[in-house]
């Protein structure tokens, strides 16, 4: 019989340890050893006792535990996990996570782990969006920790908003994907733009696209989480890259022909989520043009197609393309699969999708069409990485 899965549950300060204790007992029911770890402010809010019931393990609250084996609880204690969750993590647990602090039991043995980290946030909203929250999240994701939700609604302060810890079923079904999810994608190099180009007309000005770049990154790090080797090749955007391989930074559209030409012959699949702008200026000026009264027309010239430059070559890998409509979705989306010579092409409508965290797609294949009904784009990077796999082992069959 297989050895069961240890689970190490790290519950931090906060009203939604409550949902950690269901997350405990569902995750027990499955036959994972959970053992957990209480800090001192989430004593205040669930008993250790609960999830010592739940759970049938004694619960661990303290760094100089002298039961633990050489009376080093963090270390025995981590290297006895399969994984660790934290649930809820607390803006001051994430802020210590991210810095390396080890001043409790669970910011120590977090910091001596050998084994995958799964956070699920909880706090007020405000504390959500704080730019060092966003920071220390932006590091953690960066250290290839998992941080899923938060979900956004009715808060324990009254306030609605980001920042409710996710459901005890969500929770679990993270647990499920980071032990015993395959790696679809494991060996396969995935190249993907992501972002918007810009092209200068003179020394100050340019013209660009309107994209935040949320859609590529979530489909970079879907494909690092399937076991890719990722390269993602990006024009500017506000965000933090992903833990990729390689992160390759460009502004114009032939800076990203040009990259992507170099990192092509080693690529499995090429997954084309950039904002390309179409045109650019026949002439840069080098100074900034001057106002005059006149109209003034900045001559255009097209851009090359980067998706089609690939899925024309000889011997192309798998093309995945994007297509953001503003009308006549599937007409429009089908064309253009067909157009660029594409397996597969994911469409949505530009005014719901671009700079939103969440989005509804249609992704068109051979087999015809599948709706991917609105959900947070990771949630929809994850699906869409899952179908690739899918298809790219189809097509070597
Ligand atoms: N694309 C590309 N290079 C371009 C234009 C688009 O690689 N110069 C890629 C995009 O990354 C996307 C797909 O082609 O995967 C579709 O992009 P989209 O802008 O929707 O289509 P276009 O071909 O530009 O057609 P149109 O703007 O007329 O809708």
């Amino acid at each position: 019989m297989a050895t069961k899965k240890c689970l190490l549950l790290g519950v931090t300060g906060g009203v939604a340890a409550y949902k950690a204790a269901e997350a405990a007992r569902l995750l027990t029911q499955q036959a994972i050893d959970v053992k957990t770890v209480m800090t001192q402010s989430a004593c205040r809010f669930v008993g250790p006792i609960t999830f010592q019931s739940l759970t049938g393990n004694p619960v661990y609250t303290d760094l100089w535990e002298t039961n633990a084996a050489q009376n080093m609880a963090h270390i025995h204690l981590s290297r006895m996990a399969d994984l660790i969750l934290i649930a809820p993590a607390s803006a001051d647990f994430i802020a210590k996570l991210a810095n390396g602090l080890a001043d409790d039991l669970l910011t120590t043995l977090c910091l001596a782990r050998d084994c995958p980290l799964i956070i699920a946030p909880a706090m007020n909203k405000q504390m959500w969006q704080n730019p060092a929250t966003q920071r220390n999240l932006s590091i953690l994701r960066q250290d290839g920790v998992i941080v899923v939700g938060p979900a956004s609604g009715m808060q324990a302060c009254g306030e609605t908003g980001m920042g409710r810890m996710l459901e005890a079923a969500e929770l679990v079904e993270a647990v499920y994907t980071a032990l015993y999810a395959e790696k679809p994608l494991r060996g396969k190099r995935v190249l993907i733009t992501a972002g918007p180009t810009f092209e200068a007309i003179d020394a100050v000005r340019g013209i660009t696209n309107k994209s935040s770049g949320k859609m590529g990154y979530a489909i970079a790090q879907a494909a690092v989480e399937a076991g890719a080797t990722v390269t993602l090749i990006s024009g500017t955007t506000c965000l933090t890259p992903p833990a990729v391989d390689e992160f390759v930074s460009v502004i114009s559209a032939d800076e990203m022909l040009q990259a992507v030409q170099t990192a092509v012959p080693q690529t499995d699949i090429f997954i084309g989520v950039a904002a390309v702008a179409d045109y650019r200026a026949a002439k840069i000026s080098p100074q900034k043009i001057k106002k005059t009264d006149k109209n003034l027309s900045i001559e255009l010239i097209p851009n090359p197609d980067i998706l089609s430059a690939v899925s024309g070559l000889p011997d192309p890998p798998f093309c995945v393309g994007f297509a953001a409509e503003t009308e006549n979705l599937e007409r429009n989306a089908e064309a253009k699969r067909r157009k660029k010579n594409l397996p597969l092409l994911i469409a949505n409508l530009a005014q719901d999708a671009i700079g939103a965290d969440e989005s509804e797609l249609i992704l068109f294949d051979d087999a015809g069409k599948h709706i991917l009904p609105k959900a947070a784009k990771i949630a929809q990077a994850c699906r869409i990485i899952k179908h690739i796999g899918t298809l790219y082992f189809q097509t070597k069959k």
